[in-house]
């Protein structure tokens, strides 16, 4: 077991990487959120492997628990979902000190803290995410949200949960597909910080596939502090936190242009940092290897280097409508080396192509 702890001006809380930690959930709440109810906001394949022994934790602890579902596709992540929890929260009044908890993906943490954001203007919030992805990456650091038509994760709060539970025990029923998504997001925080990190997932990502529990601990801990310490730094977005975009800003381009479910999130931000490290190249910015050397790892874990990619002009509009755009410029994560970027909206457009070049089949 680790714990890693985000303390922010206003907040603080702990992030339990635990194995066996979802069936000591209601005793992990109680110590935080004491109250009669609370509500379980749950993924339902999630549901239907572990919301038993969760709920049944929960009630042992002393709560009535009202269940919810939030659906785990991208599709699901809509203000529509949101509604629906609303309803059955305020049928089943829950209160201001009823927690809400979150089970399942990063679709489902999103939807679930969002409703935990404006529920009565806010209700304790604990995340148990249930994917690689979700526990070295969105369960961590507050942002919750929704898509609408006009893009990804466009509606949303920054709302920090007062505990995260992540229980390694349950990638045991992950799809190898989905973790190997999980293992892109760990790829992209050692490129934006943590040299040593790559390494270790170059040596070891064989046993973290074959989920061997000591490597799986090491590489969740060291991704959540990773993690913790962006946040940390700059919880808003407003700096650091935006070299976490490493990758995203290609990536976004290539789900919203191929079709969300035709390519999985971190199989597009793997393509994603593969491209904006050819641009980088390309621009100067870092050895020309360095394309090479994080193909050859995404490689080795086994998610794609090459995609059917549709033309360039297609993928720069779709660029382009992207969040991370500011003054219509684009703001694209580039890399220096290993474990250093920068931020740039200076990067010519032959630079961009250079990227979809470097990743189209
Ligand atoms: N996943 C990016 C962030 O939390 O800022």
């Amino acid at each position: 077991m680790a714990t890693v702890r985000i303390e922010l001006p206003h907040h603080a809380y702990d992030i339990r990487i635990e194995p066996g930690g979802l069936e000591e959930l209601g005793a992990s709440v109680r110590a935080l959120a004491p109250h009669g109810q609370c509500g379980l906001v749950a993924d339902p394949v999630v549901r239907d492997l572990y919301g038993a022994s969760v709920e049944a934790s929960l009630v042992e602890a002393g709560y009535g628990v009202v269940s919810a579902q939030a659906g785990a596709g991208e599709e699901a992540k809509n203000l529509a979902s949101v509604e629906e929890i609303y309803q059955v929260l305020l049928e089943a009044r829950l209160e201001r000190r009823s927690p809400v908890i979150a089970l399942g993906g990063g679709i489902t943490g999103d939807v679930a803290g969002f409703v935990a954001a404006t529920y009565l203007r806010g209700v304790p919030f604990i995340q148990c995410p249930t994917t690689l992805l979700a526990m070295v990456d969105s369960s961590v650091g507050g942002k919750t949200g929704v898509n609408v038509l006009q893009g990804k994760n466009l509606i949303g709060a920054f709302y920090q949960p007062d505990l995260v539970v992540a229980d390694p025990l349950v990638l045991n029923s992950l799809p190898p597909r989905e973790m190997r998504c999980g293992l892109a997001e760990c790829v992209k925080h050692a490129v934006i910080r943590d040299e040593s990190l790559f390494g270790f997932i170059g040596d070891h990502h064989k046993e973290i596939l074959a989920l061997s529990s000591n490597e799986v601990v090491e590489l969740v801990r060291r991704n959540v502090e990773i993690k913790a310490a962006v946040v940390m730094e700059d919880e808003r977005e407003g700096g650091v936190r935006a070299h976490l975009n490493f990758g995203h800003t290609f990536g976004h381009a290539i789900e919203s242009t191929m079709g969300y479910g035709a390519i999985l999130h971190g199989e597009a931000v793997g393509l994603g940092m593969l491209a904006a490290s050819r641009a980088a190249a390309e621009f100067g910015l870092c050895p020309s290897d360095l394309p090479a050397t994080i193909a050859e790892l995404l490689s080795a874990i086994g998610l794609p280097i090459r995609a059917d990619l549709p033309d360039n002009s297609s993928l720069g509009r779709a660029m382009r409508h992207d969040k991370k755009v500011a003054n219509d410029l684009v703001r694209f994560v580039l890399p220096r080396g290993l474990g250093q970027v920068e931020i740039r909206d200076d990067l010519p457009e032959t630079c961009v192509d250079a990227g979809w070049e470097f990743i189209r089949s």
